[in-house]
């Protein structure tokens, strides 16, 4: 009995009881706790209009075919309060009970005020009384279809159906975590005015920039054209009022059940010309107005970069833009397509994301699309393969500062790592000899990736694909050649590492060759 008893004492204090949380550790860095360990979001996110039975039953498959270990799924306002205060839960039971048959986490998107910068999912009573749910006025004073930032009306009815999903969500899910995360609005700000041209917007314009505001970007005060001066000023007011928008119905959420919390951004890097409210919605999280942003949302973990920006310079730039001291770095989506199981590897170990997800899995291809006959997931599926079991581990390294990518572009065929004592020479596509040494040929289709981790000075764990994985001393060393002291292949399995064989004489004397399928590979070495 006594054992028992102690037996249930200590099932009770077992982490599972944890809520999900976003937390800062000792370094400065962030990461995501589920049930009390260390988790990174493996993902992919759904179109818009598949929150629905017929659709998430197409789904879940996917999910399995990606090897991923989250869903990001939408919840839709119009369908949640279809009557004032009246609200039906049975679509948000749906998902979640789909997600737990199939084993994945759930990472849910509240379209409530915002939807890519229009007001689309707002529930039909909603639209249909702009006097009571007033909004936008355009510059010349014409409604436009985005409920204004500015009404206290808008704010309160989006942060009582909000806090209603929470709420709900503790009582079917507060012991089970299946949703680990939820996403306020999406890509919150307007489309077709910079801001807001009502006449009680326009006073509010004309008048001082709020001081904690001021105060909190360490600018004089003065009016919104004196502190962000004639190219900003709009944009800025907009921002201001979005952002406070969205962080109370956060916190109105947060209330009922604290899960972490986040919104989304649509990039002002995504297209060549930047005009707020024409090429991206303004008064959004954009990299010009984050600090604003961060300065007034306390009650978000973390915005996080809708990062579609294809060139991969400027998509990495994007990961470092979002990943700050005071903003952990989350990709809730990205483009999706072959492009997305190099850029993973950018997102996860260069940029240390604590999640991925390209956009849109479930879509059909047409027929006509040089995508057609091909799994929009690529090799996305291959590298969650390997990569699902080893979160927890990753994750510390991401904490320990230890990995660095080698990822294959146009015409980068070669890349080197340095650590701090040796270095890793990775090469794409056959090796072939021209002045200087021996260089990559590239692979076909640029499919060539590489994962390294630092787990001691001459000890390194890596995952990649198609690539040939060399090691050097490292060029400052007085020594000038390295040596396998031991090469083992291997696997996670439910977060442990599983040795496989060794590997040695052709496997490894001129370099270690990671396939197509891709695998796991840990390494001694010596110098001399
Ligand atoms: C970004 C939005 O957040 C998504 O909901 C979806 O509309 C995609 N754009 C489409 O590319």
């Amino acid at each position: 009995m006594k054992l028992l008893l102690s037996a249930l004492t200590f099932a009770s204090l077992l982490p599972a009881a944890e809520l999900p949380r976003v937390e800062k550790t000792s370094n400065g860095s962030y990461r995501l706790m589920v049930d009390g360990r260390p988790f990174l979001i493996l993902s992919a996110q759904i179109s818009n209009s598949s929150g629905w039975k017929e659709q998430l039953d197409r789904a879940w498959p996917l999910y399995k075919q990606l090897n991923a270990n989250t869903a990001e799924v939408p919840v839709y306002w119009e369908v949640m309060e279809p009557q004032p205060g009246q609200f039906d839960f049975s679509s948000v039971d749906l998902i979640v009970e789909g997600a737990r048959k199939n084993n994945l986490r759930l990472v849910l998107l509240w379209f409530g005020t915002w939807k890519n910068g229009v007001m689309d999912y707002a529930p039909q009573w909603v639209k249909q009384n702009p006097n009571r749910f007033p909004r936008m006025r355009n510059r010349a004073g014409d409604q436009i279809r985005v409920l204004s930032p500015i009404s206290a009306e808008n704010r309160s009815a989006d942060a009582r159906a909000f806090s209603a999903l929470m709420k709900h969500l503790k009582a079917v899910d507060g012991d089970r975590h299946t949703v680990i995360m939820v996403q306020v609005e999406n890509e919150a700000g307007s489309l077709e005015s910079d801001r807001d041209y009502s006449a009680e917007a326009n006073q509010l314009f004309r008048g001082q920039v709020p001081g904690q505001l001021v105060r909190a970007l360490r600018k004089q005060p003065g009016t919104w054209m004196e502190v962000f001066g004639p190219e900003e000023a709009d944009e800025a007011f907009a921002a201001y009022y979005v952002a406070t928008y969205v962080n109370e119905v956060a916190a109105a959420g947060k209330k009922e059940y604290p899960l972490p919390l986040y919104t989304n951004v649509w990039l002002r890097e995504r297209k060549n010309f930047e005009r707020p409210g024409e090429a991206y919605p303004s008064g959004g999280a954009t990299s010009n107005m984050l600090d604003l942003w961060k300065a007034v949302t306390p009650s978000l973990d973390a915005i996080a970069p809708d990062n579609y920006v294809l060139d991969y310079a400027g998509h990495r730039e994007v990961l470092r833009t979002y990943n700050r001291p005071d903003n952990p770095l989350f990709v809730p989506e990205t483009a999706p397509g072959p492009l997305a199981a190099r850029y993973m590897f950018y997102a996860i170990g260069e940029a240390h994301s604590l999640s991925f997800a390209p956009f849109g899995m479930d879509y059909a291809i047409p027929a006509d699309s040089p995508l057609a006959g091909q799994s929009l997931l690529g090799g996305l599926a291959a590298n969650y393969h390997l990569l699902a079991p080893a979160v927890e581990e990753l994750a510390r390294l991401q904490q320990a500062n230890a990995i660095q990518v080698a990822v294959e572009e146009d015409r980068i065929t070669d890349l080197r790592l340095t650590f701090a004592k040796f270095e890793s020479v990775v090469t794409f596509g056959t090796p072939k000899p021209s002045y200087g040494g021996l260089f990559g040929s590239g692979t076909k289709n640029r499919t060539g990736r590489v994962l390294m981790a630092e787990l001691a000075p001459d000890e390194f764990l890596f995952v990649g694909f198609d690539a040939l994985v060399r090691f050097l001393p490292r060029r400052s060393s007085d020594l000038r050649n390295a040596q396998f002291v031991s090469a083992e292949e291997g696997t996670f399995v439910d977060g442990t590492w599983q040795r496989g064989r060794l590997l040695n004489g052709d496997e490894t004397f001129f370099g270690i060759s990671l396939p197509a399928e891709g695998k796991w590979v840990k390494v001694k070495l010596m110098a001399h």
